[in-house]
This record gives C-alpha cells, structure tokens and sequence, in this order.
C-alpha cells in the first residue's frame, strides 16, 4: 500500500510529537522551548533526549537517533514505516487516504477484505432489519446484551440456511474461490458448490487495528449444535496468534490508560466494555501466544489476566503468566470465583464488585510460585520441587534487575535462603535467554489438528505412564507429524516401559535437560482424571488413520486412474487392520 507525499506530510503535521513520545511512557521535563527525558533508546543516567514541539522531531544527543513522530513510533513500536504512519493517522484522526491499487494482486487482496466488509454489514442487518432475525434478537435479549453493545461490535445474526451469505455475495460479483478465500464460504466435497461456513448463529466480527474485518466468531444459538463457537480459518489477513477480539473497539481506551483486561471470551469483552471497562480483550479461540504478548507491548504497560473461575481457567493462566516473564509488561492475575466467567459475574454483581476483584491481583511470578507451592506437599522435599520447577521460569525472565528481585522474592516465599536458591538457580540463569523454543512452543499452540492430536498423546503419556507399552507396540515414531512432538516421543521410547513408568517428572528434566520446559508445559496443561485404555487405543488409531490418508492423497495426484483404485483399495485394508487397535466408529 502506498501513500501519497501529502497524506505523510499530513500526518507529521497532525501528530502532536510530545504526546506521542509521552504517551509512550517517557517522562518528558520541559526546559524552556523544548523537552527532555532519558533516552528511550540507549540506557543513561544524564537525560540527553529532546523533543522539539515546534519542529516537530526528536533527537538524542547520547546516541545519535532522531526524527519525525513516525520514526519514533517506528522504533519504539517496532513498527515498519506504513503502520506507524496508519497508527499515527489513527491516533490523531485523521482518515486513511484511499489509495489506488497499483499491482493486480493488491487488487484481488482488497477484493477479499471487501467481501468480508460486505458480509458483516449483511449479518448486521439480518440481526436488525429482517424478520428472520428475531431468533438472533431475541437470543441477544436472553443474555442482557444491550443495543448499543450491538452497534459497537456490529454484532450479526445469521439463520440455518446454507446459501443466504453466498448467494448475497455471488450477486455481488464475488467468485465462488473469493468467498472460500475469505473463510465465508466451504465447497461441499460432494457437488463441489459452495455453502455458508457460519450458520445458525450469532456473529461477531474481528476486526484488525485499522477496524477492517479480517474474520468472525459465531455462536450457536442452538444449544445441541456444536461447536459452540466456530471461528473463521486462518486466512493471509487472519492470524489467530496475533489478534486480540475487542481492541480496535476498545483502542482509544486501551492507549490512554495503557492497560489490557484479557477475558476468554467474545461475550466477555461486550459485558466489560458495556460495563465501562473497553480495555477487555480475548483471543479468538486459541490460547495466549508469544505474538500475542508482543503485540499488547506496542501499546500496554500493564496486563490483567482475568480467567474464568474453573479449573480450565487456572490451567490456562499457568501456561499463559511464563510468556510474560520475557517482556517488559507487567502482568498480573485476577481470579473470579469458580462457575462464573466475567460475564456472568458481571451479570450477577455490577461493575463495582468486580472492579474490586481487578484489585485483588498477583503480579504474575507471585502466582506462579503460588499455584505451584500449592501443588506440592509443604515439607522441604515438595518445597524443593516447586523450586525446580519455577527455577527455569525465572531462567526466562529477561531483565537481569527483576529476575534478582524474583530470586529474592522466592526465597521469602519458600521461606528457604537464598544462597541455597542462587546455587540451584545457576545452572538456568547461565543458560542463554531461550525465546525461540519457547515462542515456537507457543505460537504452535492449537493450531493444526495433527499438533493438537500429538500434543495429547504426549500428555497422556506423561500423565498415565503405563500407556508407554501400547504407544510403543503400535505407534512409530515416523508417524508423528510434528518434528517437535516427534522429537520428545523419540527420547520417550529411548526409555525401557518400566523405566519410563516410574521416572518422576524431575528425572525427566536431567536426562533430557534440552526438553525439560516443553515437558513441564505439556505436563501442566492438565488432563481429565481418567483417561482408560479405549480411549487412548482411539487416539492412536486416530493418528494412524489421518497418516494413511495423507499419505494416499500425496500418491493419488500423480496416479493413473487405475493405480488410482489400487491405491484406494490398499488404503482401505490398512485401514481395516487398525480396527485391530480400535475398532471402527
Ligand atoms: P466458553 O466456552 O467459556 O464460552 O469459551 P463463553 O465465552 O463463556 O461464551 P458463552 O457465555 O457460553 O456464550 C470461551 C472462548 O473460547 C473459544 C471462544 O473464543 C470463546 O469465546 N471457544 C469456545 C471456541 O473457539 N470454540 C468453542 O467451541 C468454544
Ligand atoms: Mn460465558
């Protein structure tokens, strides 16, 4: 996208350099004309940064960078030059210039964000306007949520039709490609015509932070249908890991306060922002990811985790607290009471009440050391495991002043001195900081349904070890898609079965010391209590199966129709001898 000369100049013009820079957290001292601060940029103890108001542009004398507003955001941010200058024009409201598409390709891009456009007006006025949408109204109405909240999100409704959204968009000169482009629309495998992905339900848009609609969440309105919400595929303007639901609603809030509540759910972010609270924000049916974490870094110094009350709740605020300890957000947890989400506690307790419980949070290493003494007996040996176990969270804190005062503090807390923590702390706070593996970890979190079948499989097996003997007998390690996951399983089976059965998870940290974290992570998701025998003989075969077809449909494309039907009826019989392990549904 390019932007003509004027629009920029526009923008430098528009944007107030000071506020900019102050809002960004520099304390800026004025003497006389112009405005100082520490740099931002290089650490010093004597403030050589200027702002010139006038001039409009930043200079530090220490370490030679300066500019225009744009740089500044472009650094500090870590923006490239046509965000920061879209950010700015958003800041100081100015609208975006239409800009001509030059290539053909940025034509066909443009295309697709204007069809989902189109589509959100269309599930908007079916919510308002027609008569088919009284179901919708009146679910909305059930659940107490008011016109307004339904006119910020540009909420929708779509009825149980299959072709309401693609025969409106076809009329408009959409192609069938486009509509299954843009997530709105899937080609039945059998007569290969296209069908409303959502239906029967109530929709809530996602929108990117220029507000353009990259996706949609929709929730049943049926309770047997399932899933109850279905979220829009991963499209080239549709990451899950890096959209926050709420923040282009809530942006003026978010940045003047430059603080984030972060709920599980769509509803929860149209209760709190209804209740006064716009900084509410939800990830789109994934959990929280490093991308995540960077992104609310451009625009939030401080982050409320705030986590339904059940045990699925506390599991995903364990994993979701260690990725903030690598950034310079500060982070803490509020937890509502079991059986509510801030919804419903919303609902049931006013806004007061529960501004009370934002006050009552832990920073987030305080409830880490928290959730994880709780979990471990109180004598000195459940003291030292807890100990092992935070110890490699605080090899991740990235900041050598605040992973001291986090050593310090765990000392207090485990009521142990701290030269007996230091010393076991070494061999962590040696390690180089490992941002990759733990973004990797992260950011593969729930996305494919070969990593989630995988990722489980693990966790059974950390979880109920004697299922390392069926694992072995029927599950290769080929067969693991993810070289990740293939990886951990492979050093699983270099363990004997009645090795493996009875290692404790902190023998597992020193033979395979590389993977530890990985471990601890799977391991601290959390598992149903039971998980018997059929039901882990189903998740192989289930593993198994997908392998076959995948390896099936790799052959077929370069077949002749004959080896075609050979390679069919070859598929067939594999997979009729995994009834052996699991009998067919
Ligand atoms: P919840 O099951 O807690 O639902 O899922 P909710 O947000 O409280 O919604 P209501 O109140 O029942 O209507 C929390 C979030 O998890 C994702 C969605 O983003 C949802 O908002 N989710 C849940 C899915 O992506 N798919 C599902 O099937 C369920
Ligand atoms: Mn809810």
């Amino acid at each position: 996208m390019m932007y003509s000369r004027e629009f920029i100049q526009q923008v430098e013009q528009a944007a107030d350099i000071v506020s900019v820079v102050s809002e960004r957290g520099v304390a800026l001292r004025k003497t006389g004309s112009t405005y100082k601060a520490l740099c931002p940029f290089h650490s010093e103890k004597t403030a050589s940064f200027n702002v010139n108001p006038q001039r409009g542009f930043f200079h530090c004398f220490g370490c030679g960078i300066g500019g225009s507003a744009i740089k500044f955001v472009m650094e500090y941010d870590k923006l490239p030059f046509v965000e920061a200058l879209e950010e700015l024009a958003d800041r100081f409201s100015i609208p975006l210039e239409k800009t001509t598409s030059s290539s053909a390709k940025e034509q066909s891009e443009d295309r697709l964000l204007t069809a989902l456009e189109h589509a959100t007006e269309f599930y908007h006025l079916f919510l308002t306007q027609q008569s088919a949408g009284e179901t919708g109204r009146q679910y909305l109405q059930n659940r107490s949520i008011p016109l307004p909240t339904w006119e910020i999100f540009k909420i929708g409704f779509v009825p149980e039709q299959w072709q309401l959204l693609v025969e409106n968009l076809t009329s408009r000169g959409f192609s069938n490609s486009e509509l299954i482009q843009a997530g709105l629309a899937k080609s039945s495998p059998k007569s290969g015509r296209p069908y409303d992905t959502f239906r029967n339900r109530i929709i809530f848009p996602i929108r990117d932070i220029r507000g353009r609609c990259i996706a949609f969440g929709g929730r049943t309105i049926d309770a047997d249908q399932q899933p109850k919400y279905l979220n829009s595929p991963e499209t080239k303007y549709y990451h899950k890991s890096q959209i926050l639901y709420g923040f282009f609603e809530g942006r003026e809030a978010i940045k003047k306060k430059r603080k984030l509540i972060l709920v599980e759910g769509y509803l929860d972010v149209t209760r709190l922002h209804q209740f006064g609270f716009p900084e509410a924000v939800a990830t789109c049916g994934t959990s929280l990811t490093a991308d995540h974490v960077r992104f609310a870094q451009r625009y939030v110094d401080r982050v409320i985790l705030l986590l339904d009350g059940d045990q699925a709740g506390q599991a995903a605020a364990w994993r979701s607290c260690p990725l903030f300890l690598s950034g310079r957000l500060e982070a803490s947890v509020a937890t509502l009471p079991v059986g509510e989400d801030p919804d419903s506690f919303l609902l049931t307790h006013g806004g007061e009440k529960f501004s009370e419980l934002l006050q009552r949070d832990t920073p987030v290493f305080e409830y880490l050391v928290q959730q994880c003494l709780a979990k471990h007996s109180s004598n000195v040996q459940g003291r030292m495991k807890a100990i092992e176990e935070l110890l490699p969270m605080i090899g991740e804190i990235f900041d050598e002043t605040i992973k001291n005062m986090a050593i310090t503090h765990l000392a207090e807390l485990i009521h142990l001195p701290e030269a007996t923590i230091l010393e076991k702390a070494a061999k962590y706070l040696r390690k180089p900081h490992k941002h990759d593996t733990l973004e990797n970890f992260h950011s593969t979190d729930s996305v494919s349904i070969e990593i989630q079948e995988e990722k489980r499989l693990l966790q059974v097996l950390l979880h109920f070890r004697r299922f390392i003997t069926l694992a072995r007998e029927f599950l290769d390690v080929n067969e693991f898609q993810t070289p990740h996951f293939r990886q951990l399983y492979k050093q699983f089976l270099q363990f004997s079965d009645q090795e493996f059965h009875t290692k404790a998870i902190e023998e597992l940290e020193h033979q395979i010391p590389d993977l530890y974290s990985e471990i601890m992570k799977l391991y601290m998701e959390g598992m149903p209590p039971e998980y018997s025998e059929a039901d882990f003989k189903r998740l192989i075969r289930q593993i198994k199966e997908r392998i076959l077809k995948w390896q099936r449909d790799e052959k077929l494309a370069s077949l002749s129709d004959e080896e075609k039907l050979h390679a069919n009826i070859e598929f067939r019989k594999k997979k009729q001898a995994l009834d052996k392990i699991y009998p067919h549904r």
